[in-house]
């Protein structure tokens, strides 16, 4: 494994019981680097990201983090050493507050209520609107407090590399921006990677440094996104360049 990656994958196959759905992948993310995976519905991205998290446990293949194979890690473990995760759907739990759905990101770590607090501030800080609803139920949120909701949570456990499942589906321009804005802060201010899954390929060539592209199970192309950004292929499959 070269020094400068955070994570990993080794010729991975993987899949849904009998349904192969992950074909030899090879993927890396450095340290501070903004990766994206971009793909057509079905193409597998959710897939990758739920065998990185340890959702999915893969056929075969590997996946290295900070030099450690955590292939057969489960996903606590796996949180623990630092990879946080955004789901797609999100997943928060609707009855409960925002604050509460914040600390249970924050469920394994032994840590006293003061530490606890000054996390909690960070992600007020980082999503202003979370501090004013922190007694709201989660399931009041709009759309895109849900989403600021979400990333919180997988912040509030600390990670090395944040993993968003489709940052931006369903919300207002305006708020994208804002997100967007939010996790690049957190790469050059905390030194975080991050690997997102955005279906506006235009958001994610914009936001990530580097890009995978994911059809039908396989990594077709892998380049820098300005790169990406020029290639025949990636303007009319998914920028809608004829
Ligand atoms: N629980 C499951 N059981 C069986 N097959 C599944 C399951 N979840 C997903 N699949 C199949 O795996 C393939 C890849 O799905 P995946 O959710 O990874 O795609 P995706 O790229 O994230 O798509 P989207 O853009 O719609 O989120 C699809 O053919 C899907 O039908
Ligand atoms: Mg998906």
């Amino acid at each position: 494994m070269k020094d400068n990656n955070l994570l990993q994958i080794v010729n991975l196959n993987a899949g849904y019981g009998a349904i192969q759905v992950l074909w030899n992948i090879e993927f890396e993310i450095k340290h501070r680097e903004i990766v994206c995976i971009i793909g057509a519905n079905g193409a597998g991205k959710s897939t990758l990201l739920k065998n990185i998290v340890g959702i999915l446990s893969p056929y075969n293949g590997q996946i290295l983090y900070e030099n450690e194979e955590i292939t057969r890690f489960s996903s606590p473990e796996r949180i623990k050493k630092g990879i946080g995760f955004a789901p797609e759907g999100r997943h928060l739990f609707f009855g409960l507050t925002v604050e509460d759905n914040l600390l249970m990101g924050a469920f394994q770590r032994k840590v006293d209520k003061k530490i606890l607090r000054e996390d909690l501030d960070f992600v007020y800080n980082l999503f202003k609107p979370l501090r004013g609803y922190r007694n709201k139920l989660a399931g009041n949120l709009s759309g895109g407090e849900q989403q600021m909701c979400t990333i919180g949570r997988a912040l509030m456990s600390k990670p090395k590399l944040l993993i968003i499942d489709e940052l931006s589906l369903g919300l207002a321009p305006v708020i994208v921006d804002d997100i967007v804005d939010t996790i690049i802060k957190l790469r050059n201010e905390q030194g975080i990677s991050i690997l997102i899954v955005e279906q506006d390929v235009q958001v994610a060539l914009d936001i990530a440094d580097r890009g995978y592209v994911l059809e039908n199970g396989s990594v077709v192309m892998q380049d820098s996104t300005d790169k990406l950004a020029k290639n025949k292929h990636i303007k009319t499959a998914y920028l809608g360049v004829i």
